[in-house]
Order: C-alpha cells, then structure tokens, then sequence
C-alpha cells in the first residue's frame, strides 16, 4: 500500500482526480455498452490488436472469448470510476495482470487462445481508450473544465493500472 501511494504520487494522482472518477460515474453507468463497441471496434479493426483474442491453431477470432471478456470489461469500467485504491483493489490489480501474462491468459474462460497479451501493448492501449471515452464523458451535462478534469483523471487512473499490470512482466525485484 505505501509503493501504491508513491506510485500515485508520481502519477500526480490526488484526491481531486478520485473526485473526478467519482463524477464520471454517473455519466458513464448508462453508456458502457456504447464506449465497449467503439472499444472494441477498434481491436476488432486492429489485427496486430484481435491476435490476441485468436484461436492459437486457427489464427481466427475467438467470437465468444471476446463477448465473455466484453461483459468483464464493461464491470471494469464502474471499477475503475468507483476504486477505493485499498488492498483488496491491488490484490484485484495483480490478478488482471496474470490475466494478460501468460501465467493465467486463456483460464478463466478456458479458451485455446494465444499464450499471452504481448506487454507493451498494454501501456499503448490507455491513449485508445481514454481518447475514445472523452466524448461519452461529454454526453451529459458536465461543463467543458469537468469534461477536462474528468478525462485527465481517466488518463492517469489507466495508465496506473497498466503499470500495475506489468507486475507479472518483470523480473522478480525488478517492478
Ligand atoms: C489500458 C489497457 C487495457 C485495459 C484497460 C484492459 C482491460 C481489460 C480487462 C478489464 C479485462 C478483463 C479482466 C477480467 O475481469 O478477467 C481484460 C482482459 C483481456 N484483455 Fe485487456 N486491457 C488492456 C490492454 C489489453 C491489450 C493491449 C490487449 C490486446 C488485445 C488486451 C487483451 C485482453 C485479453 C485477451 C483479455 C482476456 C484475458 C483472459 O484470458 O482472461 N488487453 N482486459
């Protein structure tokens, strides 16, 4: 918990960034199927990107691996809005992070998939998805500064976890 706090210090992660989150709630509960197609489309049209969602033997797209991490996904997003930040949410951290490594990739949904999520696409993807969030966060009556703050926080909440993800990525004493 202290290495999380000073790695949020160096994100300049403060309590007006959890305020935002918090904010961006409301205004996202009842968008999050919307922002997972434009998500998605954008994997979905990414070849380098729906690899990893391919059948290891076929090559081919796994339709029903990619709609049952698209409903986890989509809890991922209230998560992230609602993070308390507290042991059990790194624990939680940790587990998404062997989810993408090859040490637990595929088990959840036991799928025959590709062995793991390559690592730096990991940190890459925060750009898409806090890009493509922004005007959903815009779709309610928030002004533009809350607009501002509300996408800003989204950046840093991203790519905080994204780092945390990379846990399993690096040698032991090394993160
Ligand atoms: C900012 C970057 C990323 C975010 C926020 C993100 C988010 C997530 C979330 C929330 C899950 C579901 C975790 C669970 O509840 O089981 C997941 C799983 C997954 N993500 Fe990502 N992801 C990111 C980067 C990537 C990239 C670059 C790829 C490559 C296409 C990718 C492919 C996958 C796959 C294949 C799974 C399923 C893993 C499994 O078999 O359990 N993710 N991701």
């Amino acid at each position: 918990m202290t290495d999380l706090k000073a790695l949020q210090t160096t994100l300049l992660f403060t309590e007006e960034d959890i305020k935002a989150l918090r904010q961006s709630k409301a205004i996202l509960a009842d968008q999050t199927d919307a922002i997972l197609d434009v998500w998605y489309g954008f994997v979905a049209s990414t070849p380098e990107l729906v690899h990893f969602f391919s059948d290891a033997k076929t090559g081919r797209p796994d339709g029903a691996y990619l709609e049952a991490v698209r409903k986890r996904f989509a809890l991922w997003v209230l998560d992230t809005a609602d993070a308390n930040y507290d042991q059990k949410w790194l624990d939680w951290q940790y587990e998404i992070g062997l989810r993408h490594n090859r040490l637990k990739k595929n088990k959840t949904d036991r799928v025959p998939s590709v062995a793991q999520v390559n690592f730096r696409y990991i940190p890459a993807l925060t750009i898409p998805v806090t890009t493509t969030l922004k005007p959903f966060l815009a779709k309610k009556d928030a002004s533009a500064a809350d607009v501002e703050k509300m996408h800003t926080a989204w950046v840093k909440a991203v790519l905080m976890q994204s780092i945390l993800w990379s846990q399993p990525y690096i040698k032991d004493g090394e993160f």
